[in-house]
């Protein structure tokens, strides 16, 4: 690795110049606190941005995401039906509430929740007398998933949809926001998102009861009295009004976010998709990608070399990619999957049961995320495109 050229990171932080002064105002106001007016305006204003009419800014996704699992009343020994492509952060709520996951495999047009599989689970699931308590489709590297075709699926049995929109704030499904479907959308600002709070989620939904019950369990479920009284158990879950304010600035370039991450998928696609033996993530009809990541699949056979051997390469010239997530199904904590067998995996295993899996073994098994970062210069660009190029060579 030639130690002089500099790092090309997957998915690097990028401010957009209005967060220093939002921070110096949550400085003046001296709300250093889990609360304040750059909470207030966060959460308004990402209202306006998604159309989306009520929202409740928290520590994290994870955190928004056990919110919404509490608020539709999972209990243990409940199942969840969810994606299997997806990061572990959208299901591992249902794991602290003692219910098991079912994971749905993805389909080929959108790498999303398959709908048929969905479909016919839900059927045998009837059939056998137990309904999952919530369906919590993940939106997978800023693409939604088809939310009209699974909120009809699941109105059938009244099961409440949890969408997982983590990954595709500024995506579009027939011209509504990304998370605008369901009990409520879930999102997150961690590091590497297309804007962040440095770590950070929203829960949003258009039911303001939803919302105002999620922000009571959020600050503790304090009783609305004036001492300390508690009739039920919270959390503390509720976001800093020192990261409201960067979130504040980074809600401001959003649309220029998604823009240029579009702009950096079709440059690569542009150059690299005649290239035998690659393909890219396919965008679904029904809306726009918000490209958050630039993902490829590679066909060793006819590329040459396989997707671990392009990710090392790059990262000989010190280029970031990653795997595409690996399936929750394939994970070692899952009782069922005899893979992680250490003394440590096995004190903690969890029951889960997963439909189908196939699609999302194969994307794992040849996809490649590649840098996408809305401050990549031309001149980054042009190496990461020629060091793929030399793959083939
Ligand atoms: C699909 C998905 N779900 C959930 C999460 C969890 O969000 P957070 O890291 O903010 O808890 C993430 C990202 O980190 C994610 O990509």
């Amino acid at each position: 690795m030639s130690d002089k050229k500099k790092r090309i990171f997957l998915s690097p932080p990028h401010m957009g110049g209005k967060e220093l002064e939002y921070i110096k105002g949550a400085f003046e106001s001296n709300y250093i606190a889990p609360l304040g007016p750059q909470v207030d305006a966060f959460e308004q204003e990402f209202s306006e941005i998604t159309g989306i009419p009520y929202a409740l800014a928290l520590s994290s996704g994870t955190a928004a995401m056990h919110l919404a699992m509490r608020l539709v009343g999972i209990e243990p020994g409940d199942e969840i039906f969810a994606s299997t492509l997806t990061f572990i952060g959208s299901v591992t709520p249902a794991l602290y509430m003692g219910a098991a996951p079912v994971f749905i495999d993805s389909d080929r047009k959108s790498w999303n929740m398959d709908i048929s599989l969905l479909a016919d689970e839900l059927k045998l699931s009837d059939k056998r007398g137990k309904l999952p308590k919530a369906v919590i489709p993940t939106d997978i590297f800023g693409q939604c998933a088809d939310y009209d075709e699974i909120q009809r699926i699941c109105d059938r049995y009244e099961i409440p949809v949890i969408v997982d929109a983590a990954e595709s704030l500024g995506a579009t499904y027939k011209g509504r926001g990304a998370g605008s479907s369901g009990k409520a959308g879930v999102f997150s600002f961690n590091g590497n998102k297309i804007i962040t709070t440095s770590g950070g989620g929203m829960l949003a939904s258009d039911n303001p009861e939803f919302i105002e019950e999620a922000r009571y369990l959020s600050q503790q479920a304090r009783d609305p009295v004036p001492y300390y009284q508690h009739s039920r158990i919270g959390y503390n879950y509720r976001m800093s009004n020192i990261l409201a304010a960067v979130g504040r600035g980074q809600l401001g370039v959003l649309n220029d976010r998604v823009k240029r991450k579009r702009e950096i998928f079709n440059d690569y696609y542009n150059v690299l998709n005649d290239i035998p033996g690659i393909e890219f993530m396919p965008e679904a009809g029904y809306g726009t990608a918000s490209r958050w990541l630039s993902v490829i699949l590679i066909t060793p056979d006819v590329f040459g070399m396989n997707a671990d051997g392009l990710c090392q390469l790059l990262e000989e010239e010190n280029i970031e990619s990653r795997p595409v997530w690996k399936p929750m199904h394939m994970q070692p904590v899952f009782k069922n999957n005899d893979s992680g067998n250490s003394i440590e995996s096995r004190r903690e295993k969890y029951q889960m049961r997963a439909v189908g899996g196939s699609v999302a073994e194969d994307l794992f098994k040849r996809g490649l995320c590649l840098p996408s970062g809305t401050q990549m210069a031309t001149a980054d660009m042009e190496r990461i495109i020629s060091t793929i190029l030399r793959a083939v060579e």
